[in-house]
């Protein structure tokens, strides 16, 4: 057992989180976007991967077969990709995982590189982490009053905060 107060560096953290993570955060990125373009046709190309997460080809190839080798994605010829069971599953978790940082960052008033601080933090918040974040931003929800609160203690905002504020961000 690790000493829970003890300071290592970024690696040293991402070493120890690693032992209990099924994948790298490569795999999660690659999982997560199969996961996002899956529900249309319900397989996404190759092809297509390696244009919407920006690699090349060759990559995607190469990620894709360490998700079949962990039995989450089912590929064949033709540079054709389906989920399995399992694959979905986790995909469903990633994509969620995603929704509940990106809602927090927007409800504190982040809107720059807000998809790049997203796709950053994501991988390394523990589960728990992540469970609290999605209760303070369903909290957040119910009470609009204390968004608005916040924008003036931040001095964003000069109007008084009434019920009727509609002010969190969509
Ligand atoms: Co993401």
């Amino acid at each position: 057992m690790r000493d829970q107060d003890a300071f290592y560096t970024v690696r040293g953290y991402q070493l120890l989180s690693q032992r209990d993570k099924l994948l790298t955060s490569g795999m999660e990125d690659y999982l997560e976007m199969i996961y996002r373009n899956m529900e249309k046709e319900g397989y996404i190309r190759i092809s297509a991967i390696s244009q919407l997460l920006n690699v090349k080809p060759s990559s995607a190839t190469k990620m894709v077969q360490k998700l079949a080798t962990r039995g989450l994605v089912d590929y064949q010829k033709y540079g054709i990709i389906f989920l399995t069971e399992e694959g979905k599953r986790y995909g469903k978790f990633l994509l969620e995982r995603h929704n509940v940082i990106e809602k927090f960052l927007k409800t504190i008033g982040i809107s720059e590189n807000l998809l790049a601080e997203t796709e950053l933090i994501e991988h390394n918040i523990s589960k728990n982490t992540m469970k609290h974040i999605d209760w303070l931003n369903q909290f957040m929800e119910l009470h609009p009053e204390i968004i608005c609160e916040f924008k003036k203690f931040k001095g964003i905002s000069k109007t008084e905060c009434t019920d009727e504020d509609d002010v969190g961000e969509k």
